[in-house]
């Protein structure tokens, strides 16, 4: 039986760019898929399209048992979504912003004030409560788009990359709301950039490259896959890093990689903490001295690495910015036209929804990280 979200051959292209090109996903009830991959990915496409925000050029989905293509007006009574940009009402205050979410969803005026009380208590935003929106930190944006998209508590969830931007605690507290929510029942598709969010959150995780699905299975797959832990060493002086190397290949169990500039030599072991002190001591017996030395849990760039031989690339040759979203720093297309511009075919799919139509609300651009625009204030489809 086809899960909660069930995907099969979706195809998405944008001119020549196939943002999508045949991906299929089927995540069981009550469970969490993690789509991992780097900017440009495919990522926020596929979730749009299982969103019923944007039409596929191919394939098909069923969300909650609905035909996403079908039924769009049902699915979107069954899911709720949090954007990779934060889609707040940017004059109204965190609390109006709340209350309004719950009278759309038809709750009663009071039901609708203790939900947004609630939230704003449970993502730390009490205190700015009474505030208007556009006087919020980025962060702050971010964690009132996700309470908005848990007001009502739909069967299924997707959240678009929900922790970029938010510093190391409010991660933390987010990753125990999403599990609360999981434990719950709720179905929930996560996109992240990061494995070791993946790891924390997802029972399965589907890593996507160029619109492709390149490899699933559960975090542990994955990791075994990808070789395990690296140990890292930074070593002092140039000259070491070749002894340094010869060293690590010893005790690795895969193929070093070496960072001429930043002196530092990583390899992938299994042993834990014990051969890290097993390493120290045969540098030490070398004479190689060392700046710095851990050992780290493989990141998405590891398990680039191991599957493709390659590290996670940005979809450059996309037409983008170099910041490999494809997205000018505007929020427009290279060509000039507006993000949404290449969706002619959806006609007015996205209503007032326009996830990226990438005007001048994408204000936070200039120190964002690449393709961490906030584009507050753009509605979306809940
Ligand atoms: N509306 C659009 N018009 C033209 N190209 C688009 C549009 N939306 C996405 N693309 C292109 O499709 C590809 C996939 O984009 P998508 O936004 O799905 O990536 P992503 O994995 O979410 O990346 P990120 O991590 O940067 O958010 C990119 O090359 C992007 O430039
Ligand atoms: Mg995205």
């Amino acid at each position: 039986m086809p899960g909660a979200i069930y995907a099969e051959g979706l195809v998405k292209t944008f001119g020549k760019v196939r943002a999508l090109d045949g991906v299929d996903l089927d995540v069981p009830e009550g469970t969490v898929l993690g789509l991992l991959g780097p900017n440009g990915a495919g990522k926020t496409t596929a979730v749009r399209v299982l969103t019923t925000l944007l039409q596929p050029d191919r394939g098909t989905a069923v969300v909650a048992g609905i035909d996403v293509l079908k039924h769009p007006d049902a699915v979107r009574r069954s899911i709720g979504l949090s954007g990779q940009f934060a889609a707040v009402d940017e004059y109204l205050t965190g609390r109006e912003n709340l209350t309004m979410v719950g009278r759309l969803y038809q709750m009663g005026g009071r039901a609708a004030k203790a939900r947004a009380t609630e939230l704003l208590e449970r993502f730390h935003l009490t205190d700015a409560g009474d505030r208007p929106a556009k006087t919020y930190s980025g962060g702050m944006r971010r964690r009132l788009d996700l309470a908005a998209a848990l007001v009502v508590s739909p069967p299924v969830m997707f959240m678009d990359e929900p922790t970029t931007g938010l510093d190391p605690r409010n991660r933390q507290q987010l990753w125990e709301v999403i599990q609360e929510l999981v434990a719950g029942g709720t179905t929930l598709l996560l996109t992240t950039q990061y494995l070791e969010e993946a790891d924390h959150l997802a029972h399965d995780i589907c890593v996507v490259d160029h619109g492709r699905v390149i490899a699933r299975g559960t975090s542990d797959e994955l990791k075994a896959r990808t070789g395990g832990e690296r140990v890292e060493v930074v070593v002092h002086a140039a000259e070491h890093i070749g002894t340094a190397d010869e060293v690590l290949r010893g005790f690795g169990k895969g193929a070093s990689k070496i960072e001429q500039h930043t002196r530092k030599i990583t390899v992938p072991v299994t042993g834990g903490a014990k051969l890290l002190a097993e390493v120290i001591r045969e540098l030490d017996v070398r004479g190689v001295e060392i700046d710095d030395i851990g050992l780290r849990r493989p990141t998405l760039d590891d398990v680039f690495i191991s599957l493709t031989g390659h590290a996670a690339e940005t979809a450059e040759g996309n037409g983008g910015d170099g910041d490999g979203d494809g997205k000018d720093r505007d929020g427009k297309d290279r060509d000039g036209k507006d993000r949404d511009g290449g969706d002619t075919a959806e006609g007015g799919e996205d209503g007032n929804g326009k996830p990226g139509d990438g005007d001048g609300g994408a204000t936070a651009a200039g120190d964002a990280p690449a393709g961490r625009r906030s584009a507050a204030g753009k509605g979306q489809r809940r």
